[in-house]
């Protein structure tokens, strides 16, 4: 029996499940385990009679290795889908080495304490990999994910060499709400609120908060600002597209999204330090958390379209060339097809894709590897046939 187990059971995990559901003929079973149970219990019921897909369920704290492992011996899976927090990026893996069990995520390590991520702290685990013989994929959500897969696309088909790639999210949906994050709100104001970085000629190039903007007119949505921010697959991309010289990446963000994290950040509601409140201490961006929006209840409410890709500058046969690869997803579409808004869509969607590699041995290779580093044909495939269909320019405007 195919057996996959996921960990966590939030935004991005829902559209997973629902789409390893539309593929039964790889996931026979899975398990989704995850910190509350009842959670768990209630997307299976959903998806009860809908799909051949046997579904069970468990409880399970991820940042404990002893639980996790002994999870894992009990449900005995192929591959560990983790769609928990970055925060349990490690602990996953360490059980999954322990068990000898393939690893996929969407999100790098980062520890609680600080808000920094890089890979340092998974690449480290390459050798114990190899050496036990299993495969970590790591970053197969959307950016990183596909972002990271159409850049190996590029190289593969359309360049001899690619010098620089601007990576391009933009969510033009709105869900009415002056200020709501559409995916874990911790991780996503860690994220927007550090300072911005890209790489030039073999070295990081670190900027102020939102210090560069740009104005774009993405296809199928119109001109939108976006905003340069660090963000983790320049990192693997800077060491795994040889000849690289300049990677950035840009998100947009509306006016009333910024004037509400200026205000937050500037009262000290964003600071991950703890404070002490009524006699015990608080972590001010988790008690922010509590009172957002649950991103998982924006699906209803959110209309518009997202458009996420990479505009490739590069030589083939000696001649400059470019080229722009991305995706356009309708919010109100994929709520329509899986309950859930684009942004959780654009991200499950690709972590089934993943898993589908490694639980059919398309993608194995015993060690620790960005998504790169692997064949994009079959993941770019399946990208058309279970809902993010890409499309591609050879005159993109470029940004300058
Ligand atoms: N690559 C990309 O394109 C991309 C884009 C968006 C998000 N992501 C990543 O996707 C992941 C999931 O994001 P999301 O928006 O789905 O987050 P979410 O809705 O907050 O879901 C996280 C899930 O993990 C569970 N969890 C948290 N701590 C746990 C622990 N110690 N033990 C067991 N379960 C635990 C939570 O349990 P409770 O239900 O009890 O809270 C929840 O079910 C994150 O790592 C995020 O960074 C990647």
């Amino acid at each position: 029996m195919k057996r996959l187990l996921i960990i966590g059971c939030g935004g991005v995990a829902s559209v997973a499940i629902h789409k390893c559901c539309q593929n039964s003929n790889v996931f026979e079973e899975i398990c989704i385990a995850s910190r509350t149970r009842s959670k768990c219990d209630a997307l299976r019921d959903r998806l009860k009679g809908t799909t051949k897909t046997r579904i069970t369920t468990a409880q399970v704290d991820a940042n404990d290795t002893r639980a996790l492992i002994a999870l894992i011996e009990h449900e005995q899976p192929q591959v560990v889908l983790n769609l928990a927090l970055p925060y349990q990026d490690l602990t996953i893996m360490d059980a999954c080495l322990a068990c000898r069990v393939h690893y996929i995520d969407t999100a790098n390590y980062e520890p609680e304490n600080t808000a920094k991520f890089e890979y340092r702290w998974q690449w480290a685990y390459r050798e114990r990999f190899e050496a036990a013989g299993i495969t970590a994929l790591l970053g197969s959500g959307f950016d990183p994910g596909v972002t990271s897969v159409f850049s190996a696309y590029a190289l593969k088909h359309h360049f001899d060499e690619i010098n620089t790639i601007d990576i391009l999210d933009c969510n033009a949906g709105d869900h009415g709400y002056p200020f709501a994050t559409n995916f874990n709100p911790e991780i996503n104001i860690r994220e927007v609120s550090a300072k911005g970085s890209y790489w030039q000629d073999g070295h990081w190039v670190e900027t102020e908060p939102m210090e560069i903007k740009r104005v774009y007119d993405f296809p199928e949505i119109g001109p939108r600002n976006m905003y340069l921010l660090h963000h983790e697959e320049i990192e693997s991309l800077a060491l795994n597209i040889p000849g690289i010289q300049r990677i950035r990446f840009f998100m947009t963000f509306g006016q009333s999204y910024l004037t509400h994290l200026k205000c937050l950040e500037n009262v000290g509601m964003t600071s991950i330090k703890p404070v002490m409140y009524e006699g015990r201490p608080i972590v001010p961006l988790q008690f922010l958390k509590a009172v957002l929006p649950d991103p998982s209840s924006l699906g209803p409410r959110t209309k518009g379209k997202t458009n996420i890709g990479c505009i490739f500058q590069g030589k083939k046969n000696g001649k400059s060339k470019s080229y722009y690869l991305y995706n356009v997803c309708d919010h109100e579409a994929c709520y329509r097809e899986v309950g859930s808004q684009a942004v959780a869509y654009t991200t499950g969607v690709p972590a089934m894709i993943g898993a589908t590699m490694v639980m059919t041995g398309k993608w194995l290779k015993p060690g620790v590897h960005n998504i790169e580093e692997f064949d994009p044909d079959p993941f770019m495939d399946a990208l058309n046939q279970f809902g993010l269909p890409w499309q591609e320019s050879f005159t993109p405007v470029l940004v300058e």
